[in-house]
């Protein structure tokens, strides 16, 4: 079976983590500095916090932003859970403002009917890996004083207007796990602008301690205090993973190309296709591809799903509207509310897409859609 998406794997990323295995540091050392640089580095220059996943790296920037019960965050049903699970879990009220329909992003027009003086976080998705639209966001955030968030868990390396992700939101959520377009096994990161909300997220993932004795409230204890001012977790990324992620930060601009080079074949060949719709991309924004998501029409989704997976095509459905799952609908979401984004959902098709996927297989994927749908 062709996967929808899959790590790639080189020497070059063996031989980093093997070297740290023989180091000293398995947990969080020099590489875990490391890695925040680099990440740093490719997303605006803002400071990184690496943590174990994606999840993580969301409840992280939630609870940097101070949300909980009594205030709302504006997000898009277009995602996985966690994007809106996040916060959730903090206590927040959850509203899914619609998306855009070509693009499935968050629309502005929708979040702004829904704004109020109690949003705390407008936070969008760059789904696919094509971001959202940020200069339209922002001001309605900032009107509000709520704090913009891009869950960039499909775009570290995309651009928008030529800045890079990382530097659209005021916080920035990043994941690594295999099928992403940089992979530490299980991994993520949160990259904000203000360095107070980055140092609320490194304190939360690192079970609140306080290290600094400029901010000790205990003061006579010795050279081996530490404290703990509010909550924390260990969300701690390793040493170990921080190389292969260091490792594969070096290959991220060649995984951008080749995921381009796969989009645009497919675009080729699919966009005359009758019962297809194919991804659309805006003029000024520059994805990182990491899905390649078509609408299958005319009620067809399930039975090309199917017929797909019997041939050996790993697609893939991304995603059921977030308000949907049981967790949600137990709270009084009601299926109907994002009429856009359940559109989306009932045609959309992940084909396969990662960098090692051949110009033969993105063929055999194209010959066997074609046919299924003949
Ligand atoms: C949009 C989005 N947000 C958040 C996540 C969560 O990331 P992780 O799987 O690393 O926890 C994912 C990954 O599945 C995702 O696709």
């Amino acid at each position: 079976m062709l996967p929808y998406g899959r790590q790639s794997i080189a020497e070059s990323d063996v031989d980093a983590v093997a070297a740290v295995l023989r180091g000293d540091w398995l947990t969080t050392g020099p590489t875990v500095t490391a890695f925040e640089d680099a990440i740093s580095a490719v997303t605006g220059g803002h400071r990184a916090v690496t943590c174990t996943s994606g999840t993580a790296a969301l409840h992280m920037a939630y609870a940097a932003a101070g949300g909980g019960p009594g205030d709302q965050v504006i997000t898009t049903p277009m995602t996985f859970v966690a994007t809106a699970s996040g916060a959730s879990i903090l206590g927040a009220e959850i509203v899914f403002a619609d998306v855009e329909e070509d693009t499935a992003l968050l629309d502005p027009a929708a979040v702004e009917a829904a704004v109020t003086e109690r949003t705390r976080v407008i936070a969008a998705v760059d789904y696919a890996g094509h971001a959202a639209d940020y200069d339209a966001l922002q001001p309605i955030a900032d009107r509000v004083g709520a704090l913009t968030l891009d869950d960039a868990a499909h775009s570290i390396g995309g651009t928008y207007k030529g800045r890079p992700v990382g530097d659209l939101a005021d916080i920035t959520t990043l994941s690594f796990f295999p099928t992403k377009n940089l992979t530490t096994g299980e991994g993520g990161a949160v990259v904000a602008k203000d360095e107070a909300l980055a140092q609320r997220a490194h304190e939360f993932h690192f079970i609140g301690l306080v290290r600094d004795s400029s901010r000790f409230r205990i003061s006579d204890e010795g050279p081996w205090h530490q404290e703990v001012h509010e909550f924390g977790i260990n969300y701690r990324l390793t040493d170990l993973a921080c190389a292969l992620g260091l490792s594969q930060l070096a290959r991220l601009q060649a995984f951008k190309e080749r995921r381009t080079a796969i989009t645009a074949r497919y675009n080729a060949a699919l966009a005359s296709v009758d019962g297809l719709r194919i991804p659309v991309q805006r003029d000024d924004v520059d994805p990182a591809w990491h899905l390649y998501p078509v609408r299958v029409l005319d009620g067809r989704r399930r039975e090309v799903f199917e017929k797909m997976r019997e041939r050996g095509i790993g697609v893939q459905v991304n995603y059921i509207p977030v308000y949907w799952h049981p967790v949600y609908a137990d709270l009084g979401y009601r299926r109907g509310m994002c009429p856009n984004a359940e559109a989306f959902y009932a045609e959309e098709l992940s084909l396969p897409l990662y960098p090692d996927l051949t110009d033969d297989q993105v063929d055999q994927v194209v010959e066997v859609l074609t046919e299924v749908l003949a």
